[in-house]
C-alpha cells in the first residue's frame, strides 16, 4: 500500500470509529459522529501527516493535530450547510436535516471545540506556533464564509475580491493543514512558509474545482446538483460569466440571480448560459493556473525529489477528483 493510502486507511479509521461515542450527551455527540463517519475525502488530515513525513519527522505525533483539522473541517460545514440551505453532504442528509438546525448549531461548535483539545498533547513550542497559526485560521474561514454569504445580494464581485473569499474560507485550512505537519516536523520558517503558499494555492484551485463540481458534477458528487445556482452564489462559474456575456446571456443571468427560487427552469437555465459562454473551460484554465503556481513553490523547498514527488502527485489527483 502506498503511503497516501495508509495514511487515508489510519484517519479512516479513527473517523469511522466513532470518536465521541462515549461523551454525553448523546444528543451533543452523535451528530459529530455522525457527519465524521459518513465519509469525505479526509485530504487535510492526510496532508498534516505528509507534511510531517516530508521533513522526516515522527508521523504518530501528527495523528491527533491531523484529526483536529478534520474535526475543525466537518464543525464548517454543519454550519456551512445550515447557512447554504444544503440537503446533502457526502450523499447523506445534511446535520441540520437529520437532525435539527439547533442541533447543528450546537454539535458544529462542540466539534470546534474538541478540535481545540486535539493539540493538549503537544510540546509547548509546538503548542504555541500550532493554535497561534489554527487561530489565525480559523478567523480568516469566518472572514471568508461572511465574504461568501455578502456576495450572494452584492451586485459586482470582481475577479480579485472572489479570489480573496476563497483564500479566506478554504485554502487556508489547506495551507496550514500543511504547515502544521510541517512544525511537528520542525522544519525551518522558510520552508514552512513555501509549503503553506503551496496549500493555499493548491487550496485556491481546490475550491474553483469544487465550484465547477457543483454544475459539471456527476450525479455521485454527493451534494444536491447546482446547489450554488439555486443559492445564487457568486461561484467563478458566475464570475466568469459575467465577465463574457452579452445581450439575452448577460439579461438571462443577470434575471435568475436576481430571483431566489429552486425552480429548476432557472437550473436549466443557467447551465445553458454557463456551457454557451464556455465557461468550463475557463475555469479548468484557471484550475490548472493555480495548481502550477502552488507546485512552483513545492519546487523551492528544500528536502529530496522523491518526497515532493509523493505531494506533486496528491496535489493532481485532488484537482483531477470527481467528487
Ligand atoms: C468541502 O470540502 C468544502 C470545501 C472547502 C470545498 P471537501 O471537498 O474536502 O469535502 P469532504 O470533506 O471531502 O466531504
Ligand atoms: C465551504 O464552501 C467552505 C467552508 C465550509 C468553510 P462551499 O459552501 O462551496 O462548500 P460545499 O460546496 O458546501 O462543500
Ligand atoms: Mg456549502
Ligand atoms: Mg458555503
Ligand atoms: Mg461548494
Amino acid at each position: 500500500m502506498n503511503l497516501i493510502a495508509q495514511y487515508q486507511e489510519l484517519i479512516g479509521n479513527l473517523l469511522d470509529g466513532a470518536p465521541f461515542k462515549s461523551h454525553q450527551p448523546t444528543t451533543l455527540y452523535a451528530p459529530c459522529d455522525y457527519i465524521l463517519g459518513i465519509g469525505g475525502k479526509r485530504l487535510r488530515p492526510v496532508l498534516t501527516l505528509l507534511g510531517t513525513h516530508l521533513f522526516g519527522g515522527d508521523e504518530s505525533l501528527a495523528i491527533q493535530p491531523a484529526l483536529a483539522i478534520e474535526y475543525f473541517h466537518n464543525f464548517t460545514l454543519m454550519h456551512d450547510d445550515i447557512m447554504d440551505e444544503a440537503p446533502l453532504r457526502r450523499g447523506k442528509p445534511t446535520v441540520h436535516l437529520k437532525y435539527d438546525t439547533n442541533t447543528a448549531i450546537l454539535s458544529g461548535d462542540a466539534l470546534l471545540i474538541q478540535s481545540y483539545a486535539q493539540f493538549n498533547a503537544l510540546p509547548a513550542q509546538q503548542f504555541k506556533d500550532i493554535v497561534q497559526l489554527f487561530t489565525k485560521t480559523a478567523a480568516e474561514i469566518c472572514e471568508g464564509q461572511q465574504l461568501d454569504m455578502n456576495f450572494e445580494t452584492q451586485e459586482k464581485v470582481h475577479f480579485e475580491q472572489y479570489i480573496e473569499m476563497i483564500r479566506l474560507k478554504t485554502s487556508v485550512l489547506i495551507g496550514a493543514a500543511l504547515e502544521i505537519g510541517a512544525i511537528i516536523a520542525e522544519a525551518n520558517e522558510v520552508d514552512r512558509k513555501n509549503l503553506y503558499a503551496f496549500g493555499v494555492n493548491l487550496g485556491i484551485a481546490f475550491q474553483l474545482k469544487d465550484d465547477y463540481l457543483d454544475v459539471f458534477g456527476q450525479q455521485d458528487f454527493g451534494k444536491i446538483h447546482a446547489g450554488d445556482i439555486i443559492e445564487n452564489k457568486k461561484t467563478i462559474l458566475y464570475i466568469q460569466a459575467l465577465e463574457v456575456a452579452e445581450g439575452e446571456n448577460l439579461k438571462e443571468l443577470m434575471f435568475w440571480y436576481g430571483t431566489k427560487t429552486d425552480n429548476v427552469d432557472k437550473v436549466y437555465a443557467v447551465e445553458k448560459i454557463f456551457k454557451n459562454l464556455k465557461v468550463d473551460e475557463t475555469v479548468m484554465d484557471l484550475i490548472n493556473a493555480y495548481t502550477e503556481k502552488g507546485l512552483a513553490h513545492l519546487d523551492l523547498i528544500q528536502i529530496p525529489e522523491e518526497k515532493k514527488s509523493i505531494l506533486r502527485d496528491f496535489a493532481i489527483s485532488l484537482i483531477d477528483r470527481q467528487i
